[in-house]
């Protein structure tokens, strides 16, 4: 009987397919088969006999069925299922859902590359910055009442011997004064795109926000080379049909100083609700102030420069016509994803 019943199970594990299978269950379990065959000689078997061996008769039977049982489960599994578990291996599979990158970044990639192609060099000055590169060296000494717009955090208890108090750069600008220093001599072409600080808050400031700056000094630099400037950017960034003016202002930092327009995203410039008369502000532009390039270590009598500096945020939000920019910041996958 443990003969047989070892027999079986061994041929039972070596079948390759259903049918070889089918055949070991005829050959031991069928109506002729070797275990029926003795099941069918219990009753003849004397009652002490019946007791014992018909017991394991039996049990020899189901050990059968359920290695037949068992095999057959495998059998499936390593041809790929039976035909009701049958799975189409060809079928194109549910991708995992994937991200992008933020627009914030997208759009410092795209405006570094427009500058780029007309020689800029794109550069990240400092988050915490001293006074003096932020304020003074650009021609707003202390307690000059010009630097109340820049609504400054201050870092306390960190103030540097030569360049002043510690402060988050309430913008760009500051990085003129390092670019300056870095090179010592012209020509400088530098694009500085980095994080500002400001004590600000509504639906077009946010406290922290990008700008970026340029700065082109040389010999012989002047007004049309900031407005062809503008002009190129202005047309790569917002389509070609888009038009830039700029408009007399003032900061200390440039002489003269303008305030750059573009004609309205909205209404394409004939005047509508968003723009009132046309054109839309893009941000703050001039030739960089004679005091400015001095404290640079440039000779104002040799050299000459233009500078601008406008909110990366600001730029995106006219492109893509958003009007509340924490929503910029705010992480709603339900905005980030229409971009
Ligand atoms: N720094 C100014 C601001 O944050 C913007 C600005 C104005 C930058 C004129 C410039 C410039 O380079 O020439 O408001």
């Amino acid at each position: 009987m443990q003969n047989l019943k070892n027999q079986a199970i061994s041929s039972i594990l070596e079948t390759k397919n259903e049918q070889e299978l089918e055949e070991l269950r005829i050959e031991y379990l069928g109506r002729r088969g070797q275990v029926t065959k003795l099941i069918k000689k219990i009753p003849s078997l004397s009652p002490e006999q019946r007791k014992d061996k018909g017991n394991l008769i039996n049990e020899t039977k189901k050990i059968i069925e359920e290695a037949i049982i068992s095999q057959k489960k495998n059998l499936q599994h390593q041809n790929g299922g039976g035909k009701e578990n049958w799975f189409d291996i060809t079928i194109p599979g549910e991708k995992p859902a994937k991200g992008h990158l933020h627009l914030i970044t997208n759009a410092i990639e795209e405006i570094s590359d427009i500058f780029k192609r007309i020689g800029f060099h794109s550069i990240s000055y400092p988050e915490v910055e001293w006074d003096w590169y932020a304020f003074e060296g650009l021609n707003m000494p202390e307690n000059h009442p010009a630097r109340d717009e820049w609504e400054t955090f201050f870092v306390e208890n960190l103030k540097h011997p030569k360049y002043g108090q510690a402060v988050l750069t309430p913008h760009t600008s500051s990085g003129q004064l390092r670019e300056m220093q870095r090179l010592g001599k012209p020509p400088i072409r530098m694009l500085d795109i980095a994080k500002c600080y400001r004590r600000q808050i509504d639906t077009s400031h946010a406290p922290m926000f990008y700008q970026f700056e340029g700065l082109v000094i040389d010999q012989g630099v002047n007004i049309t080379h900031l407005k062809g400037t503008l002009d190129f950017f202005v047309k790569q960034y917002f389509g070609p049909q888009r038009k830039v003016r700029i408009r007399p202002f003032h900061f200390q930092f440039t002489e003269p100083s303008f305030e750059v327009d573009i004609s309205c995203i909205v209404c394409g410039g004939r005047g509508c609700k968003v723009c009132k008369q046309g054109w839309m502000e893009l941000g703050g532009a001039g030739m960089v102030h004679p005091t400015v390039l001095k404290n640079g270590g440039l000779d104002p009598k040799k050299y000459t420069g233009f500078a601008f500096g406008w909110g990366v945020e600001r730029v995106l939000m006219m492109k893509y016509k958003i009007d509340d920019i924490r929503l910029l910041f705010s992480s709603d996958l339900r905005f980030l994803k229409q971009f």
